[in-house]
């Protein structure tokens, strides 16, 4: 996610500001930029890529002055570019602007601004703040931002400055985080902690629409009502390393706890009025009457989303699914034509083997619609249609997050693409929707009781193989939990079909061999009882994850781990969590590199 710095003091802005920008670089973004006042105008520098472009541009110049604002931008709405990226100046250039989050209501705000004859710059949802701002400007800028706070929908932390206001910093944020640094003579806001922690390490945290008005010797909290407040400050004693991670030990861990809100994150702007819509995709009834397969392409954890989406699309659908490893699918002479529709998963966008998939596809005529965390990436360009997951940068290699938010953006796809097909009531498609919302809440409450699962993984954290079986959905989450163990554990594991068991591999279940059994799915769940007992027979130790509703096996089981209930197709965002939790703590007590596994790479961009 971005990345916000802000400065007002006795010293020389810029310095400080890049020292910030440098110090949030973790979170991951694709361009950066900074603001300075310097005591006539307020002027933008920014770059795309990496903090050295902006650092080279800036070498030329000089942007002197006590006041200034900066960001590093992940990009979630407009491309990677320096048009796109922040601080983003209002058309008077009176303000400046730096945002992290997402102005679900930016396309209307945006169409009324440009009918006022506004001209916008950038793609960027951000940009219609700035000119809000300049829009109700009154000489007050306090009156001027709980005018645009009350208007703008979504979630925001903004830093800004405004050239009549010259010694004001002003901070305002809702959903997404943002500090006042307290120091002497000079204060500051961020992100996050880590930007400014080598200055002053006195902080105040900012609730959702309370607006801070930041001068070098002093600071004043208001709600939206203007009503002065009093804040606490806090004294942090993380050291900078911790604090790029929040205070949890890897990144892995944070990705995990934050999937809440990344998963909320990705579907809340799509939902308006209890209606799914895409920006940008219309899947028509006669368009989809057409299709005649769907083919999804991917690799690694990203093709295990696939494998739950075949599932699902095939039972709400109807429509043949057929799910590939792209390393495979682009050498297959694959049965490909204008009647099928590609689906490619990727986190990164830049999976080697998944973009030439694509392009193998759209080279036989298919349409190819990404489900994509990166904005601009190579797979997001190259398709046809994108549906970008809002996962924010993740950094641990392992994938969580990411992989929770592109299951999202299936279970959104499916049911919106079942409506159009008639394949679902209305009633249905009211309690999907209902259950799709509970989803962020329903893994807050998995997460909650994540020591249950600590103190498993510390009895099986010596095992030398783990098997996860499963049925329907609950086999195709098991490929994600053997594969999260084994990537970052070192532990061999499969996960297999739980009726595939008993033709070959169960020769390999020996006296001690645990075996994670998934049985979530109502329907198979008799049947993964018989395979249980199968398992146990041969002297498995039987770790199950189910449904609150199936107490009942635990008396054919060892262990049990429970999910809340949901609606079936959505049970795999549920039970995933466990297996991510397990995999990580197993890693934990192995004092594995949790973050940084050995031979891995974050994203695979070669062959
Ligand atoms: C998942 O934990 C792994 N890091 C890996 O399997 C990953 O999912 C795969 O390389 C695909 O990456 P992508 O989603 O960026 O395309």
């Amino acid at each position: 996610m971005c990345g916000i710095i802000g400065y007002v003091g006795y010293d020389q802005a810029t310095p400080l500001l890049l020292d910030g920008l440098k110090k949030l670089e973790y979170r991951g973004y694709d361009s950066a930029g900074i603001a300075v006042y310097d005591g006539n105008l307020i002027k933008i520098v920014k770059a795309k890529g990496r903090l050295k472009s902006l650092c080279d541009k800036l070498s030329a110049i000089s942007l002197e002055g006590h006041l200034g604002i900066g960001h590093t931008r992940w990009a979630t709405h407009g491309k990677p570019s320096e048009k796109n990226s922040h601080p983003i100046a209002s058309a008077s250039k009176n303000f400046a602007v730096v945002h992290n989050g997402i102005i679900e209501n930016y396309l209307c705000l945006k169409e009324n601004l440009i009918k006022k004859g506004i001209n916008f710059e950038s793609e960027t949802d951000s940009e219609v703040v700035a000119q809000l701002l300049d829009l109700y400007y009154d000489g007050d800028v306090l009156n001027t931002v709980i005018k645009v706070i009350n208007i703008i929908e979504g979630s925001y932390a903004l830093g800004i400055i405004c050239k009549n206001e010259p010694e004001t910093l002003v901070a305002v944020k809702k959903s997404s985080p943002l500090i006042v640094g307290v120091g002497k003579n000079e204060n500051f806001i961020a992100s996050d902690a880590t930007a400014i922690v080598s200055r002053t390490k006195n902080i105040i945290r900012l609730k959702d629409e309370e607006i801070a008005i930041v001068n070098k010797d002093n600071i004043k909290f208001y709600d939206k009502n203007k009503n002065l407040i009093s804040k606490d400050v806090f004294h942090i004693d993380w050291d900078v390393s911790v604090a790029e991670k929040s205070g949890y030990e890897h990144f892995m861990l944070k990705e995990i706890m934050e999937q809440p809100k990344a998963i909320m994150d990705t579907i809340k702007p799509r939902i308006k009025d209890g209606k799914i819509f895409f920006d940008g995709i219309s899947l028509s009834k006669e368009k989809l009457g057409n299709i005649n397969k769907i083919c999804i392409l991917a690799c690694g954890s990203a093709y295990h989303v696939g494998y739950v989406a075949k599932y699902i699309f095939e039972k709400m659908l109807r429509k043949t699914v057929e799910i590939d490893v792209a390393s495979e699918f682009r050498y297959m002479n694959p049965i490909v034509d204008k009647n099928t529709m590609v689906i490619a998963i990727s986190q990164s966008g830049e999976t080697a083997d998944t973009l030439a998939a694509i392009r193998e596809a759209k080279k036989l005529g298919a349409q190819a619609l990404s489900i994509v965390n990166v904005v601009g990436s190579s797979i997001a360009n190259e398709s046809d249609s994108v549906i970008y997951t809002w996962a924010g940068p993740e950094i641990a290699v392992a994938t969580t997050k990411a992989y929770s938010t592109q299951l999202s953006v299936i279970y959104m796809l499916a049911i919106y693409m079942a409506d159009k097909l008639s394949k679902v009531s209305y009633e249905q498609y009211n309690s999907y929707i209902k259950d799709l919302m509970k989803i962020p809440s329903e893994i807050e409450k998995i997460l909650s009781g994540h020591n249950l699962i600590k103190t498993l993984a510390k009895k099986f954290y010596n095992c030398k193989n783990v098997f996860f079986i499963g049925r329907n959905t609950d086999y195709a989450v098991s490929l994600e939990g053997s594969l999260k163990l084994k990537e970052i554990s070192y532990i061999h594991s499969e996960a297999y079909p739980a009726g595939e068991l008993k033709h070959g591999t169960i020769s390999l279940i020996e006296d001690g061999t645990l075996v994670v059994a998934l049985a979530t799915n109502d329907l198979l769940y008799e049947k993964m009882i018989s395979n249980i007992k199968e398992v146990k027979a041969r002297g498995a130790t039987v770790l199950t994850l189910t449904s609150q509703k199936h107490k009942d096996i635990e008396s054919v089981s060892d262990f049990n781990i429970y999910v809340p209930d949901i609606s079936d197709i959505m049970v795999p965002s549920l039970s995933v969590v466990p297996l991510q939790l397990f995999s990580y703590y197993i890693a934990y007590f192995k004092n594995c590199d949790i973050d940084k596994p050995r031979n891995l790479a974050k994203s695979v961009t070669v062959e």
